[in-house]
């Protein structure tokens, strides 16, 4: 075995220490979590969000540790997506890890003749024009290090129909595509920029678009009786801390050749189809 081979006992208990990290959305949710284990890690971390109480509340939650820090930004201004970077590295000293999580799933609509301009409109500020924004001004850092790592989240509504609104599917699919693109750019300068694509996740966006008939008096408990039903893989709920787990994979120097990516956290939800009863 070759020394710089790694074996599950051979990482590092801490994978990312002295990396410095900005989460977007990290308040609460998916980020949250992101924001938790990348701590847990030995990363500076600078939360960036629009819920100051909440994001105020992980800070605190973290023992009010000196390398956790909140940030208020909207993704959709340009000037406070640059401040955001700015503060990071002014408080850290560098950025090394991008991680575009913030994002939303427009209300349901299921009759494409009532879908509201401007919810559509919305959606696409913040899930897709956010996301190049994250991208662009953490580039700017990146670029003179010639280093660095940049993850968005999508969805499996990045590989699939059917999933979500036509504004969050549309908007998943176009972060696939940006991803693509800024990765075939910055690779040049040793920088690598992938996707993280979860299946369904018990947060506030999630739970809006549990179905009205299988809503039970306990949401929660609704939310993963349908998720269940519905996933591939069975006797395993998929968690905010499992897809933070795969955004730890992707920023750390274990995934040092990984680039361009879209890595699903899905169970196998978007590789099969069970109509046809073959195995189900
Ligand atoms: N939950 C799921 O089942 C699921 C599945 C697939 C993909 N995703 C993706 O994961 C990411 C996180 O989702 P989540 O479920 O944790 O959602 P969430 O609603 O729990 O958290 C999203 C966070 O983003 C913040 N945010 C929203 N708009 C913002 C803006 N303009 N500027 C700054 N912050 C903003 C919110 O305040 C919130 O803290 C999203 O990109 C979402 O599309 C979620």
């Amino acid at each position: 075995m070759s020394s710089t081979s790694i074996t599950p006992s051979s990482l590092p208990t801490q994978r990312l220490v002295g990396k410095v990290a900005l989460v977007t959305g990290g308040a609460t949710g998916i980020g949250e979590s992101i924001v938790r284990l990348f701590h847990r890690h030995g990363a500076k971390v600078c939360i960036v969000d629009v819920q100051d109480n909440l994001g105020l509340h992980v800070c605190e939650s973290l023992g009010g540790d000196p390398n956790a820090c909140f940030f208020h930004c909207d993704i959709t201004i340009e000037e406070e997506v640059c401040s955001a970077v700015d503060f990071a590295v002014n408080k850290f000293g560098t950025l090394d890890i991008m991680v575009n999580n913030a994002g939303i799933s427009g209300a349901p609509c299921s009759d494409i003749r009532n879908y509201d301009l401007s919810e559509f409109e919305k959606v696409f500020d913040v899930n897709v024009k956010g996301v190049f924004l994250g991208m662009k001004h953490a580039a700017k850092i990146m670029i003179p290090l010639k280093k660095g790592s940049i993850i968005s989240l999508c969805s499996v509504a990045s590989a699939i129909g059917g999933i979500g609104p036509h504004a969050y599917t549309g908007s998943k699919h176009a972060v696939l595509g940006l991803n693509k693109n800024v990765a075939a750019e910055l690779g040049k300068y040793g920088i690598r920029v992938n996707c993280v694509s979860p299946y369904a996740v018990p947060t506030g966006l999630s739970l809006a678009h549990l179905p009205e008939e299988e809503r039970t008096e306990d949401a929660w408990t609704g939310f993963r009786a349908f998720v269940a039903t519905n996933a591939n893989l069975d006797g395993v709920e998929l968690t905010a801390d499992d897809v933070a787990n795969a955004v730890l994979f992707l920023a750390s120097d274990e995934a040092r050749y990984i680039s361009g990516a879209n890595l699903m956290v899905d169970g196998g939800f978007t590789s099969v189809n069970h109509c046809l009863r073959v195995f189900k």
